[in-house]
């Protein structure tokens, strides 16, 4: 179990790689782990297209480089970007972002590999489909498989980083892999040998998110000695 911490706590975003291959029988023994992870009623509608292709990945990060920028000009008007409950004073239409503040993100079609990692919307089930907001329930069938992706890789020597900009262009990205209409796109996780490993990752304390019995109430404390 200290080694399974130790993974969860290292696990971070890997935005840099080496040119070192990364050979399918490495991929298929990552992807062996990580198709371990839950998803409701065990359905396991994630399917991944490995893309090696450089073209390809080329296309992939040109596709997402719209989104990316409306996120950048949200960062720099003080937004959280794409968020769907306080509105934006950004025009997504004259958003005009230099290239130089979205090369960290071009950067990533180094990585050997890019897995898109989709999600079958035909078996998923959508519990908060009705509710009057934006669905976060269909992601809880797919992403632990794209966290389980990221231990497995970094258990091994790989890393990646989970990244959704591309799903803002879902139509061209299913149709540039040949997606059927019912296949969602989940993720594009780059994925390959990184160029340096990091071991210290920022994170908030579980006492400022935890709370006890209600949203306002307590904090969790460990040093609580009850109950
Ligand atoms: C939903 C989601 C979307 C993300 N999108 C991107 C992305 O487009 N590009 C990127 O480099 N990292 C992306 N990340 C990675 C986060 O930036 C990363 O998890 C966070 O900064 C923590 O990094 P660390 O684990 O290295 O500390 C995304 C992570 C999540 C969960």
């Amino acid at each position: 179990m200290a080694d399974l911490e130790q993974m969860m706590r290292t696990t971070f975003a890997c935005r840099s790689f080496s040119d070192e291959p990364l050979p399918d029988h490495e991929l298929a023994a990552i992807l062996d782990v990580a198709r371990f992870a839950p998803s409701g009623g065990n359905r396991q509608g994630w399917q991944v297209i490995v893309v090696r292709n450089a073209e390809r990945k080329s296309t992939l990060i040109d596709l997402s480089v719209p989104a990316i920028e409306l996120y950048v000009a949200q960062r720099a008007a003080g937004e959280n970007p794409w968020n769907t409950v306080d509105p934006s004073t950004v025009d997504p239409a004259t958003v005009s972002v230099s290239p130089a503040a979205t090369a960290w993100y071009r950067d990533l079609a180094q990585a050997p590999v890019f897995l898109v990692v989709a999600l079958d919307l035909r078996v998923v089930a959508s519990a908060d489909r009705n509710l009057n907001r934006i669905g976060v329930i269909s992601g809880a069938s797919v992403y632990p498989f794209a966290q389980n992706i990221l231990l497995a890789a970094r258990d091994r020597g790989w890393a990646g980083a989970l990244t959704t900009f591309i799903a803002a262009a879902e139509p061209d990205v299913q149709a540039l892999l040949h997606l059927p209409s019912h296949i969602a796109v989940a993720a594009l996780i780059p994925l390959g040998r990184p160029q340096k490993v990091l071991t210290k990752l920022t994170r908030k304390p579980v006492s400022e998110f935890t709370h006890l019995e209600t949203f306002d109430g307590p904090k969790l404390d460990a040093s609580n000695p009850h109950p």
